[in-house]
């Protein structure tokens, strides 16, 4: 999603916007731009494309006219929502004396523009941005005071935004204020900053100020001054990021992705080191100790999956029923919430957009929250009644592959803790359950990494990278596998794949299978197993090729007729994990085959701030 970067103090300010925009590509993005003070007023230079393309401009406007520099400075990187990427509708925007970058939608934009045009304003481009500056600016006009004109601007707004703005009047300052989309702001060296994300300031100081929802602010040098909407000024705590400046590198990996994948087994660690006390698990929630109706989990894409993970063994071990619900469906729905539910909240990123309106939905309807988030800091853990935390480091690769393994290990303990609490297992048993799954997905994830098993997961890759599509066929708690596996897999490699029960096969799906067609038949389950294996026969005499997932346990009691195995040495009980990394390392893979960025797949970002 955009990316804001703001930059005042410094003798010249391009090049930390640059540097940092590059920060922000993660994200996705199809435009950039930045806007500067200079002493002939302020210079906007945007296009669409590529970063690349920006700093190609620069150097034409620099070998026309003169070197680029000025003290403060905006930039942008953005993905389109409203008008197509162009370098008209790249930000910043500029409306009469302010030149503005955004981030958010702004859903009343078509009311504004009529009442603006009204007014006398006109419009360039066909972005809700442009409408949002000129409602700032027509605030200005009547307050002659940048912090007024914010507030009274963003009480006019319906939508999501942060933005970050430069005044003519005061071409040495930045301004900006937000609400629901992300935006910190810190202070280093002399110079103050704002930006979208914290990986964009972590060259400069790890410390950072979190901007509380609709509060607005001032940076002057290294002075940052927050206020209200009443126009109090706000003494903000700073807070400091764990992450180091290496974390958030490649760190030698060619991509982030296969970084974060062999990152697992140490993410893992620092979760069970933050949710388990000696070999039990200890989730530090009130609301986990309390009655509890029913759990309501909503969530997106991969966090949606593991809820799906976490329904499994939450209704297996502590016997409390889950509903598993699309964020996006959940917060339409009118879903039916009792006073003793609670509705637990899966997001990695924290900001995501219908994630964060369910908690609303939820909060509304005074339904207790509890969320299991990735960012500290990030809106859907600061909105929550509680939060926990998933400890997985900061994930850069739009798919989420550490994230995913982590959030479900979480939820195992969550699942466990909560069994334990409710009497449903003895102490001693949960310390059973506790160590092995400890002890067996960590070593199983690593075994992933063996030779052995990469050589099949490579020799996978080869076979379905050349096919269009693909089937994922599972039962029961595997079939969830297949979904989070298709998800993977079509992202980043744009196959085209689809998890089914695979019991569901024959009720329709099976017509589509003919010669060569990829079947991943995921095993883990011993008492499921026979019929897995009839599934299989009936899609191998109609053609298909069949790629087995398993544990070696599956592997070596039962005779799969298969056409390739990859099989993970972990008990059969918690192989889950281990497959999951396998199938994350073979979607990796064929991207790279196919010559794709499997970090920066097309038409995707990495923090869904909008709807
Ligand atoms: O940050 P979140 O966990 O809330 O993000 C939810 C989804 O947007 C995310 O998991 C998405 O599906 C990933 N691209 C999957 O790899």
């Amino acid at each position: 999603m955009c990316g804001i970067i703001g930059f005042t103090g410094h003798k010249n300010c391009v090049p930390h916007l640059l540097d940092a925009l590059s920060s922000l590509e993660y994200r996705g993005y199809d435009s950039a731009g930045i806007a500067y003070s200079t002493d002939e007023g302020i210079r906007i230079i945007k296009t669409s494309g590529k970063i690349e393309a920006l700093k190609n401009k620069i150097k034409d406007y620099e070998t026309a006219h003169c070197n680029i520099s000025g003290d403060c400075g905006i930039g942008h990187t953005r993905w389109a929502t409203h008008g197509e990427p162009s370098d008209v509708n790249s930000h910043p925007h500029r409306v009469r004396d302010l030149t503005l970058v955004h981030n958010g939608i702004i859903e009343n934009y078509a009311e504004l523009k009529e009442s603006l045009a009204a007014k006398g304003y006109t419009f360039l481009s066909e972005t809700d941005t442009e409408i949002a500056a000129a409602q700032i600016s027509l605030r200005y006009s009547e307050t002659s005071d940048p912090i007024k004109a914010l507030h009274k601007a963003a009480e006019d707004i319906r939508g999501s935004f942060a933005f970050g703005v430069i005044f003519d009047d005061y071409p040495h300052k930045i301004y900006a204020i937000r609400r629901d989309s992300p935006l910190v702001a810190a202070a280093a060296d002399g110079c103050g900053m704002i930006a979208s994300d914290i990986t964009a300031i972590l060259p400069h100081t790890r410390k950072y100020f979190p901007i509380p929802e609709n509060a607005a602010l001032v940076i002057d040098g290294d002075e940052i001054f927050f206020f209200d909407r009443f126009g109090r000024e706000l003494d903000i705590p700073e807070e400091e990021v764990t992450w180091s400046t290496e974390d958030a590198r490649r760190g030698g990996y060619p991509h982030f992705m296969l970084k974060e994948i062999f990152e697992e087994p140490h993410a893992l660690r620092e979760t069970f080191a933050s949710k388990m006390v000696g070999n039990l698990p200890a989730i530090n929630s009130k609301i986990l100790s309390s009655r509890i109706g029913t759990i309501h989990i909503a969530a997106c894409g991969t966090a949606m999956h593991a809820g799906l993970f976490a329904k499994h063994y939450i209704e297996k071990l502590a016997k409390i029923p889950v509903t598993v619900n699309i964020a996006s469906e959940f917060r339409y729905c009118d879903p039916l919430l009792d006073g003793e539910d609670i509705v637990l909240l899966i997001s990695q990123s924290g900001e995501t957009a219908d994630t964060l309106a369910s908690l609303r939905l939820a909060k509304s309807r005074e339904i207790r929250t509890l969320s299991l988030v990735n960012v500290a800091g990030s809106a859907i853990a600061r909105e929550s009644d509680e939060v926990i935390y998933t400890c997985a480091g900061p994930e850069i690769a739009v798919a989420s592959t550490k994230a995913y393994i982590v959030q479900c290990a979480s939820l195992y303990l969550l699942a466990l803790d909560l069994a334990l609490k409710r009497g449903m297992i003895s102490a001693e048993s949960a310390e059973k359950m506790c160590s092995s799954f400890v002890r067996d997905i960590c070593s199983g994830i690593s075994s992933v990494f063996d030779y052995s098993v990469t050589e099949k997961i490579d020799k996978a890759a080869e076979y379905i990278s050349a096919r269009r599509h693909v089937f994922y066929i599972g039962r029961g708690i595997d079939s969830h596998l297949c979904t989070e596996g298709s998800l993977k897999l079509k992202e980043i490699s744009y196959i085209h794949s689809e998890a089914y029960a695979a019991g569901e096969m024959k009720h329709g799906t099976i017509s589509l299978i003919e010669d060569g067609v990829p079947v991943i038949a995921i095993i883990t389950e011993i008492s499921t197993a026979e019929k897995m294996i009839s599934g299989i026969r009936e899609v191998k005499s109609r053609g298909g090729y069949v790629i087995a997932f398993v544990s070696e346990e599956i592997a070596d009691k039962f005779e799969i007729p298969y056409d390739e195995v990859v099989s993970i040495p972990c008990p059969s009980t918690h192989a889950h994990l281990p497959i999951m990394t396998a199938l994350q390392l073979m979607a990796y893979k064929c991207a790279v085959k196919l010559g794709l960025d499997p970090d920066k797949p097309r038409n995707l970002a990495k923090s869904v701030t909008v709807e």
